[in-house]
């Protein structure tokens, strides 16, 4: 089929586009134009390419979505090898590494060296292959000489740039500290780029709680999270999770306009092309200041989003890295810099379990206890019996034990060599240990349900979930009161805690005047949380934070989603058939949507904006606006706001059902459209008076 000069032209223009906007999104944060405009665009893209499947590039975003599953990877010869570090695990040890190169240089070259410090992250080595600025090849490590074509799984990597540079000419914000100034207009002809693939604290933890909730496979890190998506052979499994790229070495480059001489100038040039660069990176001239760097860095580096094992510190000049070269599979030029581990060796006493909200059996292990980075810690999670089987996790066993952050402390694995021979194999309880019915694993799930909806532990697991802090944050009610409140059956189901017979707990030994009108409050409070955490709260397998935003923002209202179907939820990026069907599931029975009703009827907020009394006056009610070019005060998302509040829509395109286009400086093709359609044109000034705004400064 012959594609027609115009649509290849504007099929170009749209990768290019999506391209920077998602740079803008992921790298920079610091997005131009809104999701829905994006939106708007990516869906003009796709549609073009199924049209005409051969505008489906390697540097399409569309192809970021993943999709394609393979038989098995393929090998990639890497172009140089990917070599590890020494290590060094305390100051002594580092000065001794710079002694062993200092011997190597004549004194001439010792005068003034230049060290550059990075962040040295736990994740998984990544080799990316440019052509002509084109993303073509993405590798993993291997043995380090050949590594395994993942470049189908790299592609849905968000921040990792499909098409370099990716705002050619220009100069990026951000990145580390005093990095030299590059510009880069073209794409140097093949770039071969090493970097870490990783997945962010935060995400690894919404990931785990939501893969409990499904029963599904847990991992014990964000790094085994990242590398389980990467080495799947099925593409939206990477697609799926959210993982990140930060760019540390420049292993290839031909045919460029700027070649870098240094570690510190190729972390220029990669910024300037648009790759991620760890902005904590820095480069020294004096070996002493390198050390405070690194002693400071064993508090600083807990206040990084993602998990770094240390620091990696480089000599900064190429030609002197060239010419100390290796010891075995070690650079002589550089060094990782390790910390003492928040890693602790207990003995696992006991494995219990504990009902979950969805009636999930959740074993624990009970630890001497032990302090692990300053906490001493008495139980810890084992998340499952796939889990303790995958790792041979056996009571009695020495174990190694971690806290990370925020997440629960976990059992990593057992010493296998000091093991004596009496220690037990678990077997998970055939009975639920709270109500004594039947425990079963549904067919392909990782978890153990205990099958009685009445279980009082599910409610009270229930209730827990429904006032913790992630859900309606309810102060001052937490598992003590969810058990009290279950146990005098004041509370039956989740709507309950609206219900709750005052009088009745002013009664109850601890619970005061004072106290009780504190925890009332508290409850009135919570009516108006946002929708996404009321969706939370409701405990629907699978419907973690990240979801319930999702469904929140898709939907607007419970109601809507309560009605809505399979399809349209599955339409809904990052939610596949199995948790639609959860979902549904859920609104399907009639006591679950008793409690909605219940829930509505205390007054709880359902629907994504504010009951009506509680925002002002709706002039734009029914009103869709799109905005287009710069506005001479208000930025796009405050006029965005501003439209909302007044009860106006704001979409990304022009159509015939536009009511207003607001127009700025430069307002491009969105003008003509609405010259074009008839759609009215008005300014800024315009839609201040419209919303009784007129000369205010506000
Ligand atoms: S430089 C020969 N820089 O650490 C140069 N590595 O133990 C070696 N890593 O396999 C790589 N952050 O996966 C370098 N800023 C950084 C790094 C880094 C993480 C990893 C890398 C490597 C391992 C070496």
């Amino acid at each position: 089929m012959t594609i027609p000069d115009e649509v290849q032209a504007r099929a170009a223009r749209l990768r290019d586009l999506l391209n920077y906007h998602s740079y803008r999104y992921y790298v920079l944060d610091a997005p131009e134009i809104s999701d829905a405009e994006y939106d708007a665009l990516f869906n003009e893209l796709k549609r073009l390419e199924e049209q005409y499947p051969e505008l489906r590039t390697p540097d399409s975003p569309t192809q970021r979505v993943g999709g394609a599953v393979l038989d098995r990877f393929e090998k990639v010869p890497h172009p140089e090898p990917m070599l590890s570090l020494g290590n060094a695990f305390n100051v002594e040890e580092l000065y001794a590494w710079r002694e062993r190169f200092l011997r190597l240089l004549p004194e001439e070259l010792t005068a003034d060296l230049a060290y550059v410090v990075e962040p040295k992250i736990d994740g998984l080595t990544v080799v990316l292959h440019y052509h002509d600025g084109v993303f073509t090849v993405g590798a993993t490590r291997g043995d380090g000489y050949v590594g395994e074509d993942i470049t189908v799984n790299l592609r849905t990597v968000r921040d990792l740039p499909l098409r370099i540079p990716v705002a050619p000419g220009q100069r990026p914000p951000g990145g580390p500290e005093g990095l030299p100034l590059v510009t880069v207009a073209r794409p140097p002809r093949r770039l071969v780029v090493r970097g870490e693939a990783y997945m962010t604290l935060a995400d690894f933890q919404r990931f785990q709680a939501e893969q409990e909730a499904a029963g599904g496979k847990v991992y014990a890190n964000p790094r085994n999270t990242a590398a389980g998506a990467l080495r799947n052979l099925d593409s939206s499994v990477a697609a799926s999770r959210p993982l990140h790229l930060w760019a540390y070495s420049v292993v290839v480059v031909e045919d460029s306009e700027f070649t870098p001489t240094s570690q510190w100038e190729a972390l220029a040039f990669l910024h300037a092309l648009g790759f991620p660069v760890t902005p904590q990176s820095r480069r020294f001239t004096d070996f002493a200041a390198v050390v405070r760097f690194v002693e400071a860095w064993a508090d600083q580096r807990h206040s990084l989003p993602y998990e770094t094992d240390g620091l990696v510190i480089k000599l900064d000049d190429f030609a002197l890295q060239q010419r100390l070269g290796y010891v075995g599979k070690d650079p002589r030029w550089a060094v990782a810099y390790k910390y003492p581990s928040e890693e602790a060796i207990t003995r696992l006493l006991e494995i219990r379990v504990n009902v979950g909200r969805t009636g999930t059996i959740n074993p624990y292990a009970v630890l001497e206890p032990v302090s692990v980075g300053g906490v001493t810690v008495q139980h810890a999670t084992l998340h499952n019996l796939d889990y303790i089987r995958d790792n041979d996790i056996r009571v009695g066993d020495m174990v190694a034990v971690k806290r990370a952050g925020e997440v629960i402390p976990q059992v990593l694995r057992p010493l296998v060599e000091l093991r004596t021979g009496q220690e037990q194999v678990w077997e998970m309880p055939s009975r639920c240990p709270v109500c004594g019915e039947p425990v079963v694993q549904p067919e392909g799930e990782v978890a153990f349900y205990c099958t009685n909806s009445a279980c009082p532990a599910q409610l009270v697991r229930g209730v827990e979930h429904f006032v913790s802090r992630g859900a309606m944050d309810i102060e001052g009610f937490g598992i003590r009161q969810a058990e009290l409140f279950v146990e005098k059956g004041y509370i039956k189901d989740l709507a309950d805690i609206y219900y709750l017979p005052w009088d009745e707990i002013l009664q109850l030994e601890g619970y005061g005047e004072k106290r009780v009108a504190n925890l009332r409050a508290a409850i009135e409070a919570a009516k108006s949380r946002p929708l996404a955490r009321v969706l939370t709260a409701l405990g629907i397998r699978g419907v973690g934070g990240t979801v319930a935003e999702a469904l929140a923002d898709h939907f607007g209202s419970v109601w809507r989603l309560m009605e809505a179907t399979p399809e349209e939820i599955t339409a809904i990026p990052g939610i596949g058939p199995k948790l639609a069907s959860s979902i549904r599931n859920w609104f399907s029975h009639p006591q679950n949507r008793r409690v909605i009703e219940k829930l509505a009827a205390a007054g709880v907020r359902l629907a994504e904006e504010p009951p009506a009394e509680a925002a002002g006056p709706q002039p734009l009610a029914g009103q869709t606006w799109v905005i287009t070019g710069t506005l001479p005060t208000l930025s796009r998302e405050a006029a965005t706001a501003l439209i909302k509040a007044h009860g106006g829509k704001v979409t990304g395109s022009v159509s015939a059902k536009t009511s207003y286009l607001l127009a700025g400086e430069k307002p491009g093709s969105k003008l003509d459209a609405a010259r074009k359609l008839g759609v009215p044109v008005v300014d800024e000034a315009t839609l201040l008076r419209m919303i009784g705004r007129e000369g205010s400064s506000s």
